[in-house]
């Protein structure tokens, strides 16, 4: 029988008795009788036995000495075998090389993480990088259902884009033909603020660039981000939206892909429980009090960094909203807040177990003048922005929206301490190849 490689699944289930199998050597053991051969097949790990009485001294000498990742096609014939991947094996009785392999360097011995990033481009086919890169495909697709099934349109908006989006602080800039300098989207916010007034509801889903001089686990200079926007939604509704978004996306992605968090070691119990409680608002003010509280030498007015976000996550033992952040250290497109002129309607969730911020959000301003004021406060040129401001010129109304890194919602779901296995191809400040 053949396996029908069922996506939701590592495993084959036995369907069908006569199509070849093509993959490659992911690994061979066995002794001088045996030889159990692991064939990557669909990015799927199989087994097929290979039995010297029944396969003959010459084709069994050929199996035992298959140098790994050689390419193979493989005939047999299905057996269960509780002690197999997925309770079932391949028996072999012939094969066929396709494409030779040698002195592959990705051996099954332990490498540094440098000689790994150094060979990304073969890494991807080892055990736990295949687990990664389908959670992160059943991640991305479960984010799409959600907003389809919600009632948003998709919009893809610009990668390249004349007028800075989040901060000039980390900026990719280009060339752009005659038209001055490029630069390369740190989101597709504004874009998708315009195309709320046209349609309401909408997300866009893509690259985007940030120029981060710090070497930090949860940092990418590029990462894709989620990023949706409403229509006549306030700040509490906005909330209320995202935890409902990463409560519903984080189940069904733990819920199709559990053969792969175990290839992990992930047991996804701690985390399906954090998805159970709600996830405190904890006003920004009050945040800084809890971490002076434990001892932290802190002031109102301070951004809050990664081990700060992480003895907030432990002081309340689950994600967290922080809201309300002070407005100087936010984007300038963040509302006032009309109960403290000092701060913004804004929100970070923070995830637990090291994670950090995963969301950033806000509503925005409605108001032109105030947005001009802002603009001019960072040193930005209103009138790069005339198209962004026109939304408050015509039919201006109260909307919201957020950004989530994907990546580090992958790294979250997987148990990885660091965001650089999450994307298939990492760029970090010392890093562009492969
Ligand atoms: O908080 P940020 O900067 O928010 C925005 O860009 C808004 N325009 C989003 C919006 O309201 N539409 O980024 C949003 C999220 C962060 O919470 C974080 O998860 C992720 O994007 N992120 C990064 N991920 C990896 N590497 C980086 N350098 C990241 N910078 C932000
Ligand atoms: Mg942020």
């Amino acid at each position: 029988m053949i396996p029908s490689l069922d996506p939701n699944s590592s495993h084959p289930t036995m369907t069908d008795e006569s199509l070849p199998l093509q993959g490659w050597v992911q690994g061979l053991r066995g002794n001088n009788h045996v030889q159990f051969l692991q064939l990557r097949t669909n990015g799927k790990i199989l087994q097929v036995v290979c039995e010297k009485e029944s396969l003959g001294e010459d084709l069994f000498k050929q199996i035992k000495s298959l140098p790994q990742e050689t390419s193979l096609i493989v005939n047999g014939k299905w057996q269960e075998n509780e002690k197999a991947p997925g309770g079932q094996e391949l028996s072999l009785s012939s094969f066929t090389i396709v494409g030779a392999s040698s002195d592959y360097p990705i051996t099954p011995k332990e490498h540094g993480p440098d000689f790994l990033h150094n060979h990304r481009h073969l890494w991807l086919r080892s055990k736990r990088q295949l687990a990664i890169q389908r959670v992160r495909s059943e991640l991305s697709f479960a984010i799409r259902e959600f907003f389809r099934n919600d009632g948003y349109t998709l919009i893809d908006t610009p990668i390249l884009t004349g007028s800075i989006g989040e901060s000039a602080g980390t900026l990719f800039s280009t060339e752009y033909f005659d038209l001055g300098q490029a630069y390369l989207a740190q989101t597709g916010q504004l874009y998708l603020e315009t195309a709320a007034f046209a349609h309401s509801k909408v997300y866009c889903f893509g690259p985007t660039f940030r120029a981060e001089k710090s070497k930090t686990k949860r940092h990418l200079t590029e990462f894709w981000m989620l990023e949706a926007e409403t229509a006549f939604l306030g700040q509490n509704e906005n909330l209320a939206l995202q935890e409902r978004f990463v409560k519903s996306v984080l189940k069904t992605t733990i819920e199709r892909t559990k053969e792969d968090l175990k290839t992990l070691e992930r047991d996804p119990l701690t985390l399906l429980q954090t998805l159970e409680k709600p996830f405190p608002r904890v006003e920004y003010g009050d945040a800084i009090q809890i971490l002076k509280d434990a001892g932290e030498n802190i002031e109102w007015g301070e951004d809050i960094n990664a081990e700060r976000e992480q003895i907030l996550t432990t002081h309340f033992g689950t994600a967290i909203f922080i809201q309300n952040f002070p407005r100087a250290i936010k984007a300038f497109y963040m509302k006032q807040n009309p109960n403290d002129p000092r701060t913004v309607l804004s929100a970070d969730l923070i995830a637990p177990d090291g994670i950090g911020e995963i969301i950033g959000g806000s509503e925005r301003e409605e108001s032109y003048d105030k947005i001009v004021e802002r603009l001019k406060e960072e040193g930005l040129p209103p009138e790069d922005y005339f198209w962004y401001l026109d939304l408050r010129k015509y039919g201006s109304v109260p909307h919201a929206g957020f950004g989530m890194g994907l990546e580090r919602v992958i790294a979250w779901v997987c148990g990885l301490p660091h965001i650089r296995e999450c994307i298939p191809f990492p760029r970090m400040i010392y890093r562009l190849t492969p």
